[in-house]
């Protein structure tokens, strides 16, 4: 089954058509551009990219599969796939009544994914040749770590998730996001700091507190830590600091102190939920030490970790939601009422969608 997946939840206007796990075709029409000088997503600015980029990104991804032999026309397309939530009310909008046209347009049935099982499968997309040769094994255990999300899920069966700990206030990436503006640093701030982060061989020289780490929960907080990172830039900590010249420090320790966190809870959730099969999806998964870490962490506990394979599918991507599609048309859970399908700006996983 080709299935042809929108994804309009934030800053990138992405369409894909996928088979089972494999991407037959992708485009992604990033609009980071458009917002960087603002310094974060700016919503009108985005639905406005969505809806003047929508049909050449679906026009790009159709002829692209079709120059590559790998459909012949539209008639090959299956099935549509959108992603109805989590994120930006006026950006998802653009997107679903793009899919509820084709779909009543082409006559198929609609998928409505939630965006964070996009990233809950990512690691397991495979390329048009279908590598890499993955297969999902439930249960697994899913690290989810983006700019709007951070939670650990217990996947325990296609369509069976469990969230065992989640941050109570900021997101993992939206931390290092603020943490690279306070810094005077461009954005998306994650990246930059961890390129800065490498230039200081990842040191934890001002070692930053780790809020709830003594808590017995899984769930974690990120916003006291960037409180405390404001004052101590303003030399209300005790410590003088020059933020020029202590710059890879300063973003290395930061660093440090997220992924100390997110490490510590997560292996809460592999301890609670003995699961040996380890997933991570979202922007930060693309972070080279959090992938160090992580695989130092699978040693210890005699785990598998598994990460998505391409860098594109870190990040918001189409694709990842097609292959969500797939695990979800197997189950037969197709939109009955597709005019009654709405956006879900606060989906959460695992409290599926009725219509
Ligand atoms: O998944 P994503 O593209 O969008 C959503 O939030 O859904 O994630 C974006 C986040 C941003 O906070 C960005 O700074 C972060 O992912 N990010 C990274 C890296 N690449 C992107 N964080 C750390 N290291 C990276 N290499
Ligand atoms: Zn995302």
């Amino acid at each position: 089954m080709n299935i042809l997946a929108i994804d309009t939840s934030a800053d990138e206007t992405s369409v894909a058509i996928t088979n089972g796990f494999r991407v037959l075709s992708s485009t992604i029409a990033s609009q980071i551009r458009s917002h960087n000088v603002w310094g974060g997503i700016v919503p009108s600015i985005a639905k406005l990219a969505h809806v003047e980029r929508i049909d050449g990104v679906v026009e790009n991804t159709l002829r692209i599969a079709k120059s590559k032999k790998r459909i012949a026309d539209t008639n090959d397309i299956n099935a549509v796939a959108v992603t109805y939530g989590p994120g930006l009310s006026i950006a998802l909008e653009v997107g679903i009544r793009k899919a509820k046209e084709f779909a009543t347009k082409w006559k198929l049935p609609l998928i409505a994914v939630n965006h964070m099982k996009g990233h809950l499968y990512s690691p397991f997309v495979q390329n048009s040749k279908g590598n890499p040769p993955r297969t999902v094994l439930f249960p697994f255990l899913s690290l989810l770590i983006s700019g709007g999300h951070t939670q650990i899920v217990l996947a325990k069966d296609n369509g069976v998730y469990e969230i065992l700990g989640e941050t109570v206030d900021d997101a993992a990436g939206e931390a290092l996001d603020k943490a690279a503006k306070m810094l005077g640093l461009g954005y998306p701030g994650g990246p930059i700091i961890e390129q800065l982060a490498r230039e200081a061989g990842n040191s934890d020289t001002y070692h930053f507190p780790r809020p709830m780490m003594r808590e017995e929960s899984a769930n974690m907080s990120f916003s006291g830590l960037k409180t405390h990172m404001f004052y101590f830039l303003k030399g209300e900590k005790g410590v003088r600091v020059d933020i020029s010249s202590d710059l890879r420090k300063l973003a290395s320790s930061f660093q440090e102190a997220v992924f100390d966190s997110v490490l510590h809870k997560f292996e809460k959730g592999v301890i609670r939920s003995g699961v040996k099969v380890w997933a991570v999806g979202g922007g930060v998964s693309a972070n080279k030490r959090l992938r160090r870490r992580l695989r130092a962490l699978a040693k210890t506990h005699h785990a598998q970790v598994y990460f998505p394979p391409y860098p594109y599918l870190c990040g918001d991507n189409a694709a990842m939601i097609g292959v969500a599609a797939h695990l979800m048309a197997s189950r037969g859970d197709y939109v009955s009422d597709i005019d009654a399908l709405d956006r879900v700006p606060r989906a959460r996983l695992g409290q599926e969608l009725s219509v």
